[in-house]
């Protein structure tokens, strides 16, 4: 099917092509004011100004949808979630008005291990039921591509289980899925003083299944105090490289222990969290290909520091956004919230953070061929606002829904 998409207010971040953006090329945002969209087969198959229409097409297709007054923007690009979890800890959310930190939550077998054990009393399609109402949700909050982790099982049958509902919604879904295999969230209790007892598991147990059966297209570790060093993130990360999985990692949400070095050292595609970083981290990361991934969500339901996005951007680091959507540390995958507060609270200028969560977000999960910008041959994942006065007034009046509607894949979310 062909659609036409005209009198667009504002047509944002056109690109010839798609490349990663860092310092000032982060605030560039380019912008087609009076455009028109051409969709062909669920992809992006021209654009230009409107007086260019009628050379550019000649003969109108029947579809026409008319946008006055809407600014078309790229669907995000989420590219770090755990969207699959069996339950809420809304419990936790009470203990920490109370006092109590993450780590003495996670402590008390609170936390993870609390969502693990969840995980695995609940059944395959469970699972999937509630991770596909949770995608729904999003598509209609305006995301278009996600990276999904497993991590909430911690056991041979659990991870699978989770990474099988993944693919499953790979499988369904009309969003742009990434899988994450994430065994290495934390330590099960059996394994508590047998770190290496749980590591063999990852090893030869886990990753030999999901290699043969496809089910991640990434790993992750969790490196922080308490949890994975950077030695054992190492030693997991080279087994998952023999199996072609590059690593996308969790890095100094809680303390700088040497994480962003060995990431970097490993190739890893991006560092995720950030929430504390040294001088010596912003300067290797802006030296490296490896993408920092910010979750101001997390930062702000945790009362963290947020992540220091001038910075980084300043340093010359090639920075995405995230929403880090899960049960414990950010409850919400709301994309238009992570943008907002990366400008309210980390100073992003806002055409700083709509790239961030488009073009380097697809970047971040390597999707970046398809999705991520208005760009030809990218899928139609579009955002269309509602008449708003301009683009700044998106992350401005933050809390409103100023979607009207999204497409995905040229057709409208509709459920
Ligand atoms: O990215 N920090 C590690 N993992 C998650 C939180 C997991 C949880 O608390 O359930 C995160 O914030
Ligand atoms: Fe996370």
């Amino acid at each position: 099917m062909t659609t036409l998409i005209i009198n667009i207010k504002q047509l944002i971040n056109v690109r010839a092509k798609n490349e990663l953006l860092r310092g000032n090329a982060l605030a560039e945002l380019p912008v087609i004011e009076n455009a028109f969209l051409l969709i062909e087969d669920e992809v992006i198959a021209d654009y230009g100004n409107m007086y260019e229409l009628e050379i550019k097409v000649p003969q109108l297709p029947k579809h026409i949808i008319k946008a006055d007054e809407q600014f078309v923007l790229p669907a995000w690009c989420d590219s770090h979630t755990h969207l699959v979890f069996a339950g809420s800890r809304e419990n936790e959310f009470v203990d920490k008005i109370n006092g109590l930190s993450y780590a003495e939550i996670a402590a008390k077998g609170g936390g993870i291990l609390h969502s693990a054990q969840k995980l695995n009393d609940t059944s395959e399609d469970e699972l999937f039921n509630l991770a596909w109402q949770r995608l729904s949700e999003l598509s209609k909050l305006g995301t278009g591509a996600i990276e999904i982790k497993s991590g909430y099982g911690l056991s041979v049958a659990g991870e699978l289980k989770m990474l099988r509902v993944i693919k499953k919604l790979q499988e369904k879904s009309n969003l742009v899925i990434k899988s994450t295999f994430l065994g290495a969230h934390t330590f099960p209790s059996q394994f508590k003083d047998n770190h290496q007892g749980y590591i063999d598991s990852i090893i030869n147990e886990m990753l030999p299944v999901i290699a043969a059966e496809k089910l991640a297209d990434y790993i992750d570790v969790f490196c922080e105090t308490g949890f994975f060093s950077p030695e054992e993130m190492e030693a997991i990360c080279l087994a998952g490289r023999q199996y072609g999985l590059q690593p996308k990692l969790h890095i100094n949400q809680l303390n700088s222990i040497g994480g962003v070095q060995k990431a970097i050292e490993l190739k890893a595609l991006s560092v995720d969290h950030l929430e504390t970083m040294i001088d010596k981290d912003i300067a290797d990361l802006s030296k490296s290909n490896t993408i920092g991934t910010l979750l101001p969500t997390a930062a702000f339901f945790l009362r963290m520091p947020f992540q220091p996005a001038r910075k980084l951007i300043d340093a010359g680091c090639a920075i995405a956004l995230a929403s880090d959507y899960n049960p414990g540390s950010s409850p919400s995958g709301n994309m238009n919230f992570v943008v907002a507060l990366s400008c309210i609270q980390m100073k992003m200028l806002p055409k700083e953070a709509i790239n961030a969560a488009t073009v380097n977000g697809a970047f971040a999960m390597g999707v970046s061929n398809e999705t991520g910008s208005i760009c030809i041959g990218n899928k139609a994942n579009l955002i269309f606002t509602k008449p708003i006065p301009s683009l700044t007034y998106l992350p401005y009046s933050f809390g409103s829904n100023l979607i009207d509607k999204v497409m995905i894949n040229g057709e409208f979310v509709t459920n």
